[in-house]
């Protein structure tokens, strides 16, 4: 048996359809079921629906071999103990700094730059980069409030329409990286499980090929 773990949410939403291509679907409808484990169409197979930022804690350890989660997760979590198998190419979108419309085109001069995001450590790493200083705080939704009520100078979040920053009167600045999800597996089960795990690799690369 090998275990996936799958993020839920907007993931969750394309990651279903692109399993279903490979001929795999779940037993339970998971928008309506409380359940966390879920068995599938194959019975060599089962699905563990959790948070997208805790997907590649549970591979890590090997609570789950195989992952689905955003570059923009594996990148925060640091990928240590884990294989990123393949680009799946759904939920594209750009992890971006923001700021206020009004301060578009005024410099960074502020000596520490105070910024909201849920991603510290790309945050830090990135501002680093730039030879910024930068103070990061921590937020878990709502980024883009955090500069409308002087909380923070700019955020550092995901956008992918760019509804959220236009709503809000934020603007795009820099872009940090672009992001897709990835299928990741845990090291230790790419060894006990290789045969099984190189299998849906190749499907899934197939069905992933075909619609680029
Ligand atoms: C994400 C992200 C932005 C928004 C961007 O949040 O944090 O707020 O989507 O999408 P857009 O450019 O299409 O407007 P999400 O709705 O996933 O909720 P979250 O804040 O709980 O992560």
């Amino acid at each position: 048996m090998i275990t996936v773990a799958l993020s839920k949410g907007r993931i969750l939403k394309q990651t279903l359809p692109l399993l279903k291509k490979i001929g795999i679907s779940l037993v339970d409808d998971p928008y309506n079921s409380r359940k966390l484990i879920f068995s599938a169409s194959r019975d060599d197979i089962q699905f563990v629906i959790i948070r997208a930022t805790d997907v590649p804690t549970f591979v890590q350890f090997g609570a789950a071999d195989l992952g689905v989660v955003g570059k923009d997760g594996l990148m925060e979590h640091g990928g240590e103990g884990l294989c990123e198998l393949l680009d799946l190419r759904i939920s594209q979108c750009r992890l971006m700094t923001a700021v206020p419309r009004r301060s578009e085109n005024v410099p960074r001069t502020r000596k520490r730059l105070r910024v909201a995001s849920k991603y510290v450590r790309l945050a830090q790493q990135y501002y680093q980069s730039q030879g910024m200083q930068a103070e990061v705080i921590k937020l878990y939704g709502a980024m883009e409030l955090a500069p409308l009520v002087g909380l923070a100078d700019e955020i550092v979040d995901l956008v992918e329409t760019g509804n959220t920053l236009r709503a809000n009167d934020l603007v795009e600045k820099d872009l940090i990286a672009n992001i897709s999800c990835r299928l990741i597996a845990n090291a230790a089960s790419m060894r006990t499980r290789h045969q099984q795990i190189a299998q849906l690799v190749d499907q899934l690369a197939e069905v992933v090929g075909s619609e680029q």
